[in-house]
């Protein structure tokens, strides 16, 4: 039996924090629909005290999913905790995603806080939050540039006082896979208690190694990644969800660990936040870029026409690829179109239905021929999202 390693999407909080990517209520709650689809363990639908669009977003998301734990970040301060406590009370499985920096650089020159001050931090706010949420993830931010030692003594702490999961983040993408996996070793022979909590992993991709260090850790045995679609995130963005998640698919005999993702909801989902969020997918994107299969060179042809696997190691039905064998166009009708919105994940209701035919019949009027990026521009145009 293969190990599962749980997913935790962020998306919606460290995906949507970076420049061009920002979502607004209705769009969140869109996309967490289709998140719901894919079969996430963990969503974090935001950060409760930053703002009160964020926590009317966590509030709607909260009400919406069904079996996913819906987590909101907050910092290690009071106020910060009631106001994701506030937001996630509609949520029939919640987390509170606590965090406080470790690294001698982060504590001096952003928190101006000590070592014992930021251990005091995290005895006092973690038991505080204990009181509210029984699933609580604790993070040390920049935890890779920090002294090891240290961390494993704030560590401790956060599991002696309640803590169910515990992340190591690679704040500024810094660290190289096998260093990065000899933390998580480290953590796990160093700290009492922690065969009973989740250990997590979170990278960034500043020098293009989120998902190299994220699989480096999960073999190293972590049990749970972070990640958001198409990578989106801060600066270089964050460990990209269907890469981390095809990799353990695709090379299933070098890890035997899976996911409880369901990959052909892989390619809708990078799509819909695509055209939400207006950023178009590089054709050579892993997994979901055009590209992807899509062969040019002769030889290349030659091959996959005889036998797929001589340049293919994935099926391209996995991830949900379809090539355009459906396509509408000016005679098509309304059933049509709305069973195709709802292939490519539209909910739309019979008044909205109205409003979106009239639009695809002016498109279908210029142009002969609708593919999905025609509907899903249709959509976005409308903003009918939900
Ligand atoms: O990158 C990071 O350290 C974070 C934490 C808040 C988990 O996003
Ligand atoms: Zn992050």
């Amino acid at each position: 039996m293969k190990k599962i390693v749980k997913i935790f999407d962020t998306t919606l909080r460290d995906g949507e924090q970076s420049p061009g990517c920002s979502m607004n209520r209705k769009e969140k709650v869109q996309l967490a629909y289709q998140i719901e689809k894919l079969g996430v363990d963990v969503i974090e639908a935001g950060f409760a005290a930053s703002s009160v669009e964020d926590f009317n977003s966590i509030r709607e998301v909260a009400k919406i999913a069904k079996n996913m734990t819906v987590a909101s970040l907050a910092r290690c301060n009071k106020n910060d905790i009631d106001r994701a406590y506030e937001a996630l009370k509609d949520a029939k499985y919640k987390r509170l995603h606590i965090f406080i920096a470790t690294s001698d650089i982060h504590m001096e020159y952003k928190l101006e806080m000590t070592r014992e001050d930021v251990k005091n931090s995290v005895r006092k706010h973690v038991t505080y939050a204990k009181e509210k949420f029984s699933d609580i993830e604790f993070s040390c931010e920049d935890a890779t540039r920090t002294d090891v030692d240290f961390m494993i003594e704030v560590i401790q702490i956060a599991v002696d006082c309640g803590a169910t999961t515990i992340n190591i983040p690679d704040t500024v993408g810094y660290i190289m896979p096998d260093e990065y996996s000899d933390i998580i070793k480290k953590v796990r022979e160093n700290v009492v208690g922690i065969e009973n909590v989740d250990i997590s992993v979170h990278c960034h991709n500043d020098l293009g190694l989120a998902v190299a260090n994220s699989l480096a850790a999960i073999k190293a045995g972590a049990t749970q990644v972070e990640c958001t679609i198409n990578g989106i995130g801060e600066r270089a963005g964050n460990t990209a969800m269907e890469e981390v998640v095809m990799a353990l698919k695709t090379r299933g005999d070098f890890f035997n660990i899976d996911t409880n993702i369901n990959t052909k909801e892989i390619m809708k989902s990078s799509e819909m936040l695509s055209s939400i969020i207006g950023v178009k997918i590089s054709p050579t994107k892993p997994i979901v870029g055009k590209n992807v299969f899509s062969h040019e060179a002769g030889i290349h042809q030659h091959g996959v026409f005889k036998n797929k696997e001589t340049y293919e190691i994935m099926d391209p039905s996995m991830i949900g690829y379809k090539a355009n064998s459906f396509v509408l166009g000016k005679h098509s009708g309304k059933h049509a179109l709305k069973q195709k919105l709802e292939e490519l994940g539209f909910i739309v209701n019979d008044i909205e239905m109205n409003d979106i035919f009239e639009k695809f019949k002016e498109v279908s009027d210029v142009k002969k021929e609708i593919y999905d990026d025609d509907l899903i521009a249709i959509m976005s145009a409308n903003n009918k999202l939900v």
